[in-house]
């Protein structure tokens, strides 16, 4: 029988403790529609450290400049965790991953190289002796640059086990500290994944001088079970994500890492350092900026994860929390629903922000409050998920002297015999221009009326609009990605209880961010 194991903490030091590698701004980055701006970048850098996350993986420099800069101000601005940049075993990649991390305290250069035959012979096309030859000489490099280096052999679980042996044995041999096993398609199956981190335990016969890291992804629903897996076999180190975002299906969610060692800690023997009540707020930050909703039954952090529905539980839990709760919303800095409303002041939503992660300054703050007063006017309750869109919409607004482009007046006219129609009346550079447009509905009229009194290189490229919350009364949050033309897309959004306004007003900020460098007048 499993038994039930005591919620106090016991002292540190008598478990084993597992590291956890923060990969959000990476791998998490990499989910289809997950953007982040540079800004929210380094708020959600700063959150992890709050989280206390050993490593965070800070993006993929040579991936892009905007990339490069992000982690080398994230390793520029967080102290305690290790910062890692990614590189693929290229002598280029290392140089750059070096180049953006060098500034941080405890830098990290993480390589990765396939080892898979079915990667090697269709992708790479190289023979496994070539993958061997340039993992070596990238840990070379990289090791001359900087003591703490990870080698991830790539597909490891679909790699033949005596080359991944091989290639983990000569990563270790030229300096590596951390091997990394990765799940890189969401493949294994719990046990056969923990088979085989005890198998690299046994042939690998240098494994005592480098830390087992597992990275899984979550294509079958088991990244979570088999890194958990892992650190039964010994792993001590865990690579996950906040809300378990990454490629395709994503990784393994931190949270529920987090919680499963802190949870079943005698079972495990394990624990880590993550800050439990930083949970909540950190999956808040994520799913708000970059505009992926947590799934309301996700375990930890969706919506669902506390409430109790059935009488039968509502009963148990009055007689004693433990007969129905393993874990309860405190714990992981979930706070009972916030009632900030008509009446609650700067200082109440300064706080509450705060907890949520948000750093706003005096005017920010008085915006926010005015929108969340303005809200409960006309929506019976403000839920934490309005507070979070409206403090985020108000964050990302553009300085005055940014915002060439003012939306002055809107009308539209749409119905089901006549064609929709926007008209709109912009001040442009100071100077009011006037323009209508048509369209399939009334969103693409608006935005047909915009595009013709912009420069035709700038154009809209994606919209996606999301309610808020339930119900008609929802706040629309709109996000759009604009070009420059120059092959540079800026991302804007917009909160508004009008769908149409949230989409002029994210246009508009997508607008003013594509044009922030030009300097030519637009207005005639
Ligand atoms: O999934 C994967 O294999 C990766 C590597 C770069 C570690 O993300
Ligand atoms: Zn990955």
């Amino acid at each position: 029988m499993m038994s039930h194991e005591t919620r106090k903490v016991k002292k540190v030091g008598k478990f084993r403790k597992i590291k956890i590698f923060d990969t959000t701004l990476r791998d998490g980055e990499q989910s289809p529609g997950a953007t982040l701006t540079h800004r929210e970048k380094i708020l959600i850098a700063k959150q992890l450290e709050k989280l206390n996350v050993d490593i965070i993986e800070a993006g993929f420099p040579i991936a892009s400049e905007d990339d490069f800069k992000a982690v080398r101000e994230i390793a520029a601005t967080v102290r305690k965790p290790i910062v890692a940049g990614l590189a693929r075993a290229l002598e280029k990649d290392v140089n750059r991953a070096w180049e953006a991390v060098q500034e941080a305290k405890k830098p990290r250069i993480h390589t990765f190289m396939s080892s898979s035959d079915i990667h090697l012979r269709e992708q790479f096309k190289i023979s496994r002796e070539e993958a061997l030859r340039m993992s070596v000489e990238a840990v070379k490099l990289a090791k001359s640059y900087c003591d703490d280096v990870e080698f991830s052999p790539m597909d490891a679980t679909r790699t033949e086990p005596k080359f991944l042996f091989q290639m983990v044995e000569a990563a270790i041999d030229t300096g590596a500290t951390t091997v990394n096993i990765p799940d890189t398609v969401g493949y294994a199956q719990p046990s056969e994944f923990g088979q085989l981190i005890a198998a690299i335990k046994k042939n690998v016969p240098n494994i005592e001088n480098a830390v087992i890291s597992v990275h899984c992804h979550n294509d079958l629903g088991l990244a979570v079970a088999n890194s958990l897996e892992a650190v039964k076999e010994g792993a001590s180190q865990v690579e996950c994500t906040v809300n378990g975002l990454g490629e395709r299906a994503g990784n393994a969610s931190l949270e529920e890492i987090a919680m499963s060692l802190y949870t079943r800690k005698q079972f495990f023997n394990a624990e880590t350092s993550i800050d439990l009540k930083e949970i909540y707020p950190s999956s808040q930050m994520v799913s708000n900026f970059t505009g992926i909703a947590v799934q309301r039954n996700k375990a930890v952090v969706g919506e669902n994860a506390f409430a109790h529905e059935a009488g039968i539980h509502q009963h148990g839990l009055i007689a004693n929390s433990q007969t129905y709760e393993i874990m309860n919303p405190e714990m992981i800095g979930k706070k009972s629903k916030l009632v900030l409303g008509k009446h609650s002041g700067k200082h109440a939503t300064r706080q509450v922000l705060e907890e949520m992660g948000f750093r706003l300054d005096e005017k920010q703050l008085q915006q926010v409050t005015a929108k969340i007063k303005q809200l409960a006017d006309k929506q019976k309750t403000v839920l934490e998920e309005d507070i979070v869109a409206i403090a985020s919409d108000v964050t990302q607004q553009l300085r005055s002297e940014e915002q060439r482009i003012v939306l002055d007046e809107l009308k539209i006219e749409t119905g089901n015999k006549i064609k929709p129609t926007a008209k709109v009346r912009l001040i442009i550079d100071g100077k009011p221009v006037e323009a209508t447009g048509s369209g399939v509905g009334p969103v693409d009229a608006l935005s047909n009326a915009i595009g013709n009194v912009v420069p035709a290189k700038i154009s809209l490229k994606e919209y996606h609009l999301k309610a808020i919350t339930g119900g008609t009364d929802a706040l629309a949050d709109v996000v759009v990605k604009v070009s420059n033309g120059c092959g540079v897309l800026h991302d804007a959004e917009a909160i508004n209880e009008d769908v149409i306004m949230a989409s002029a007003n994210a246009f508009i900020k997508g607008l003013n961010k594509a044009l922030a460098k030009k300097k030519k007048r637009l207005a005639k």
